[in-house]
């Protein structure tokens, strides 16, 4: 469906050019003056500079050529703007075709294009902390919200899975139990399916082994076993195996709980077997080269104004590093899946190493100029006091522990409300804490830092998740109260609250895209807080149920209806869901 925007300014551009002017001055905004008008045109007062005339002359004339049908209030006010406002008609038959249209006619303005984000971006064996809520939450919904806009995604989860941090496990391992067939350079036989190690076993080895890393001694093991694994080592091979399978386990139990799922569960290691011939071919072409016995690909580009370091692709003592897997990973997923766009959600701090990668992509012709490289660079969540979040130890919270915490202090709220019956009150309470949890996260713009407070996210009124839950859920009893209503037409709008709510309702599609265009789900958020506004007054000003008219009742229930399947809609992309009761 053609937006409302362009509809009239279509319209207003056929009515320039029918009163003898030029169709470039019909451009209609939103008003920025809601209490005048909804719509306006200001294209008067820059023709009347071409024309040289009263801009209010050009202005009346073109009101003249408008179709009064298409509007309840058209007026040319001095000193030449034009003032619009929809007709009742115009909204009635705009929202019906949005009601009968798949997914709201929202246009698929990324049809027959691939997008890949690179989000979540785990480290095996180490658990999932606070500082992974954010890639995962706004990752998935920027993934959702590409979906729901047409494009074909794929969502990569990038796991930390390769480099130092296996040796140290291995290394660690050997410390402990050096009789493992593993570690035998004679053993010849299958290694035992079964892991050495449990999960929380592992979450407690590698910690205390990334302890000893200032020992020179058991760093100069670790990066031995490092250098051996990445080399092929059988029996290293097997460990970090088990490391994967008995982590990777853990980690998408971790995600599923928050409603986060990839596509795909690639990670550093899948880039490995890129490596070589692509550090060969930029060797070669001499898009790498020597400095300091290490070989780097050069990145400055003519008007930078800060300083751009090169890319280090191998280091001096041969090894590759993280923007050597980021490049090589393009590379895979160039061949694999050629996507139009490569979305990286990480935290802010990535940027420079984001940047450098991009360059160096580009420069080596790795990526071509059509597909897009974006890097989603995220802010730090704080503790509600704005410090860094830390436990009362001072250690890092668990993720698991902050949606635990989250979970208990609702459904302490749910359970003193009687909100619902017993055997409900667990799936009310993760619905609402989900909510919570990633409506307080997902309404800031991203780049900045935002301090988690449990009290206010949880909060049923203000600009929260569970209120957009609360506005919901009341629409859903008013529905379940009057029965069948999915096959209602929408009417005309009955007061200026209906109205209201129905421009609110028109201005679903524009959000989204806007929202993609800025990869920004704030966005979102911001739009859904304002159409519940408009349904919560819609619902106080009128009586819905009690209305003694049926066909004006039925009217009423269709609009709220659509208003809560949109609601539910970008709920969804958000990825949280609401309860039947609250
Ligand atoms: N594992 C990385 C970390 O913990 C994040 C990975 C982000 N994605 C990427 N393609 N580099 O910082």
């Amino acid at each position: 469906m053609k937006k409302i925007l362009d509809i009239i300014t279509e319209k207003m551009q056929q009515a320039f050019v029918d009163a003898g002017y030029d169709a470039s001055f019909g451009r209609v905004t939103v008003s920025n003056r809601p209490d005048l008008c909804e719509y306006q045109c200001n294209g008067a007062l820059a023709a009347a500079k071409q024309y040289k005339c009263a801009p209010i002359m050009i202005a009346n004339a073109v009101v003249a050529k408008l179709d009064a049908n298409d509007y309840s209030m058209v007026e040319a006010v001095m000193p030449g703007f034009i003032n619009l406002k929809l007709s009742d008609s115009f909204l009635q038959a705009y929202l019906e075709e949005m009601r009968t249209a798949p997914d709201f006619g929202v246009e698929k303005v990324g049809a027959g294009q691939t997008i890949v984000v690179d989000y979540g971006g785990a480290n095996v064996a180490k658990p999932l902390h606070i500082g992974h809520l954010r890639p995962a939450i706004i990752g998935e919904a920027l993934k959702r919200l590409h979906k729901f806009l047409g494009y074909n995604t794929i969502g990569d989860v990038h796991l930390g899975d390769w480099g130092l941090q296996m040796g140290l496990i291995i290394a660690e391992l050997h410390e402990r139990q050096p009789e493992l067939p593993y570690f035998d350079p004679d053993f010849t036989g299958e290694y035992p399916a079964e892991s050495p190690f449990t999960i929380s076993e592992l979450e407690e080895i590698y910690p205390t082994a990334s302890g000893k890393k200032s020992d020179p001694e058991f760093s100069h093991k670790a990066h031995q076993a490092t250098f051996e694994l990445q080399q092929g080592h059988r029996g290293y091979r097997a460990i970090w195996n088990h490391i994967m399978n008995v982590s990777v386990a853990d980690l998408k139990k971790n995600y599923d709980n928050l409603d986060v799922h990839f596509e795909k569960w690639l990670g550093e290691s899948d880039a490995d077997p890129y490596i070589p011939a692509m550090v060969e071919d930029l060797k070669a072409r001499g898009i790498a080269v020597q400095s300091e016995g290490a070989w780097v690909v050069p990145v400055v580009e003519e008007g930078d104004r800060k300083e751009m370091p090169p890319m280090i692709l191998v280091k001096s003592d041969g090894s590759a590093i993280y923007a050597t897997t980021d490049l090589a990973t393009m590379v895979q997923r160039m061949q694999d899946w050629a996507p139009d766009k490569i979305l990286y959600v990480t935290d802010k701090r990535q940027n420079l190493h984001f940047e450098q990668v991009f360059r160096a992509a580009r420069k080596a012709g790795i990526v071509p100029m059509d597909t897009k490289l974006e890097h989603v660079g995220f802010g730090t969540m704080n503790g509600a006091d704005g410090k860094p979040f830390k436990t009362r130890d001072g250690g890092v919270l668990r993720l698991e522990q902050l949606i635990a915490d989250m979970t208990d202090f609702v459904r302490a709220k749910v359970v003193e409300n009687r909100i619902v019956s017993e055997d409900e009150v667990e799936e009310t309470t993760r619905k609402i804490a989900m909510a919570a949890l990633k409506y307080g996260d997902l309404s800031n713009q991203p780049t900045k830092d935002y301090n988690f407070d449990m009290e206010r996210f949880a909060a049923f009124e203000g600009n929260t998740g569970p209120y957009i839950l609360y506005t919901i859920v009341r629409i859903k009893s008013i529905l379940a109260r009057y029965g069948a209503w999915e096959h209602l037409a929408i009417q005309a709008p009955y007061n200026t609250e209906a109205k209201d709510l129905m421009l609110s309702v028109t201005k679903f599609g524009p959000a989204m895209e806007m929202a993609l265009a800025n990869e920004a789900p704030n966005q979102i958020c911001a739009y859904i807080y304002e159409l519940a506004g408009c349904v919560n007054k819609f619902y106080h000003e009128t009586p819905i149920l009690k209305e003694e008219d049926e066909a004006v009742k039925a009217g009423h229930i269709a609009l709220i209806g659509l208003a809560k399947r949109i609601l539910e809609q970008c709920i969804y992309i958000l990825g949280f869901q609401a309860p039947e009761k609250m």
